[in-house]
């Protein structure tokens, strides 16, 4: 996958190149990401990027030319879909990323900087506005940095087994249960009876289990359940132990107490 970014700082996007799961993706060639400043662009001798807004206002406003200019150098075979990064964006989300991964070769990242960009760009050039949270942040690069990698893990060949995506809260509904690794004992507890049993149907059966019904205490909104589902789980989960329930991070008040779902 192309990913072009268009941004005045395009330092802040070094580590996700050069670190973890999308580095590796970048070096292995699976993923092309391509920084563009608009300030490159300018041709006035300030390269100045930015103008007071008409009609007045607090704040500058990222100027039409650096950034049609910065964006018109990118062929148009390679633009693909251009979302600007802004908080007034529709909600990101795994779904989003999956299509976005499965549906497009190249994508446009637009970050805005200052009060943000120009109408006209938007009007003319942007397919997509996304925010990435409920909250302001000073320029779009911090959010285009979570796309990217959000996206990235679902580029075949980026994980090494596609499964692992798959299985993960968002994609199949529920969050996952919680992991535990070596040593079992320990002074901060010991791990669920279920996960060293060694019985294979069993542990994925009560990781299901535990997995929904932690959704419905941590994440009801997620979970979409109807009654008789949330019995068989609730029974499965009260069949644990104490203290199997409390590294496990459950309360049975608490799961005596849930109620299903529906969609
Ligand atoms: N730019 C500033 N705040 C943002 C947000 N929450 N999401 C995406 N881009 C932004």
């Amino acid at each position: 996958m192309n990913i072009n970014v268009l941004t005045l700082f395009p330092k802040m996007l070094n580590s996700s190149f050069q670190e973890g799961v999308v580095g590796q993706a970048f070096l292995r060639g699976l993923l092309n990401i391509q920084a563009l400043n608009p300030r490159d662009f300018a041709e006035d001798k300030h390269k100045s990027v930015d103008d007071k807004p008409f009609g007045g206002g607090d704040g500058m406003v990222m100027s039409l030319d650096p950034l049609t200019k910065a964006f018109s150098s990118i062929p148009e075979g390679q633009r693909g879909p251009v979302i600007y990064l802004t908080p007034q964006g529709q909600l990101w989300t795994d779904a989003k990323a999956k299509s976005y991964a499965k549906n497009s070769d190249s994508i446009t990242l637009v970050c805005g900087r200052y009060g943000g960009i120009d109408q006209r760009f938007i009007n003319h050039f942007v397919t997509e506005e996304i925010s990435i949270g409920n909250y302001v942040l000073s320029g779009g690069e911090l959010a285009a940095m979570v796309l990217i990698d959000s996206l990235a893990r679902y580029i075949p060949g980026v994980l090494g087994n596609l499964n692992s995506v798959e299985q993960e809260s968002f994609s199949q509904g529920y969050l996952e249960a919680p992991l535990f690794t070596r040593p079992n004992g320990h002074t901060l507890g010991t791990v669920p009876e279920f996960l060293t049993s060694g019985h294979h149907l069993r542990i994925e059966q009560m990781r299901k289990a535990v997995g929904v019904i932690r959704t419905l205490c941590l994440r009801p909104d997620l979970l979409r359940l109807r009654f008789d589902e949330l019995e068989n789980y609730r029974a499965l989960v009260l069949r644990l132990s104490n203290q199997d329930l409390e590294v496990l991070g459950l309360q049975r008040e608490q799961i005596l107490k849930l109620k299903s779902f529906l969609p």
